[in-house]
């Protein structure tokens, strides 16, 4: 019962948490369309007034005109438009799914048995729910230490970049290690996304409120807080494509259980953030196709690069004559996998077949030959290797699928 129910609450929040995403992500890349496509105001009323550049668009049947102040219009509106629930409902319902998912059940999905760090290869749950949670923390501290040390006032924005460019492979690097593959992808995501909506939480919202304050006052808003909330908020789209990646990435097992799996998710980060910047740019109407080819590119050394190496015929006897055969598979199976991929699994925690697989009997055993010779192959099953499947074993359903 309170395996469904923890099923069940993941399934609502992963829906609400999808919505939310669309909704912010979808709003942000407006704006950042908008406001790279703004054209000086051809009206010279506009002009005077302050506006600074405006579009015109039509959408749904309807036309828009929108007019970007360059500070602020002499007179706020009362009713003024804010966003942000958005971005925090996002990361509030990432949390939540986070936790119902890796940290009740940590020895599976957050521990990863094969690191090269033998510390953390042996954490206990617990342990290693804590430093998820540290990890999160520290993705932001030193994010936000770099963008206030390097570019205190949006001086040195470029080398800033490179900055987070290289704190992003570390990153990368640092959660493969520390966590199993799974919850790497998953981790270093949610590092650009708390990033993201720390930005909105701590910096964009309160620097708009400041300036909102001081022209209720009748005094001028501190430029700093406009130029900060726009820094912030570019950096916030230029993670939008690698977190979305990483965030769908759960599924794609060649990708996070590949030896090197860091490299790949870094080629996947790069290709997002060059693919964005070819849209930033074509918004300000500068077409430069350099971006999107290399990000296809990184994109291709990724695909050359997560390839499964062509099985060479492992050494060892099972090789020799017929190979093993079915029962002798299907009783490694029953040994290994059966307790939670079953019609009614008996593992602790789980409600139904994870990722709706089934090894019950021989018939659907075969149909799933390929799938579970790869994870079987990789290391990443039986999760967090539960039971402990040895080499040899490994080698025998090898041996059988070929
Ligand atoms: C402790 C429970 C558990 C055990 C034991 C287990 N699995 Fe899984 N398996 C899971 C979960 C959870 C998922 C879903 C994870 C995901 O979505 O990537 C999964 C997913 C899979 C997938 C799909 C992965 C993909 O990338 O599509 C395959 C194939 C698989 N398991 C095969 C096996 C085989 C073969 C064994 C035995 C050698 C095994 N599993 C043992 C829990 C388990």
């Amino acid at each position: 019962m309170q395996a469904y129910f923890i099923e069940f609450a993941n399934f609502m929040l992963r829906w609400l948490h999808v919505i939310a995403a669309i909704a912010w992500i979808g709003e942000s890349i407006y704006f950042v369309m908008l406001d790279n496509g703004l054209r000086p105001p051809k009206a010279a009323e506009d002009r005077e007034k302050g506006v600074f550049g405006e579009m015109w668009a039509v959408h749904g049947g309807g036309f828009y005109h929108n007019q970007k102040y360059a500070t602020a219009p002499a007179k706020l509106p009362n009713d003024l438009h804010w966003s942000f629930w958005k971005a925090y409902t996002t990361w509030l319902t990432g949390f939540a799914l986070f936790v119902i998912l890796y940290m009740v059940n940590p020895g599976f999905y957050l521990v990863n048995p094969g690191s090269d760090w033998e510390w953390a290869a042996n954490l206990t749950g617990w342990q290693a729910n804590l430093l998820a949670l540290a990890f999160l923390l520290l993705g932001w501290v030193v994010y936000n230490e770099l963008c206030k040390r390097i570019s205190p006032n949006m001086e040195r924005d470029g080398l800033l970049s490179i900055a987070v460019a290289i704190m992003m492979v570390v990153v990368a690097y640092l959660s493969t290690q520390m966590f199993s593959g799974r919850a790497a992808f998953l981790l270093t995501g949610a590092v650009m996304a708390t990033a993201m909506s720390a930005n909105v939480f701590f910096w964009i919202i309160p620097g708009q409120r400041r300036m909102v304050k001081a022209m209720k006052a009748g005094e001028t808003p501190n430029p700093l807080d406009g130029k900060r909330g726009k820094q912030r908020s570019v950096h916030n789209t230029y993670f939008t494509l690698p977190v979305v990646l990483l965030m769908i990435s759960n599924h794609y097992s060649f990708a996070y259980s590949h030896e090197h799996a860091w490299v790949l998710m870094t080629l996947f980060i790069f290709a997002g953030a060059l693919i964005r910047q070819y849209f930033v740019l074509m918004h300000q109407g500068k077409i430069r196709p350099a971006y999107p080819v290399v990000g296809v590119a990184l994109i291709l050394v990724a695909f050359w690069a997560g390839m499964p190496a062509t099985s060479s015929a492992p050494s060892g006897a099972q090789t020799a004559g017929s190979g093993p055969d079915i029962t002798e598979v299907k009783a490694l199976i029953d040994q290994h996998c059966v307790a939670c991929h079953s019609q009614s699994p008996t593992q602790p925690g789980f409600s139904a077949p994870p990722a709706g697989l089934m090894y019950d009997d021989i018939e659907q055993i075969l149909l799933q030959k390929d799938r579970i010779q790869q994870v079987v192959e990789s290391g990443y099953m039986p999760l967090g290797n539960m039971t402990n499947m040895t080499e040899e074993e490994r080698a025998v359903i090898q041996a059988w699928t070929e």
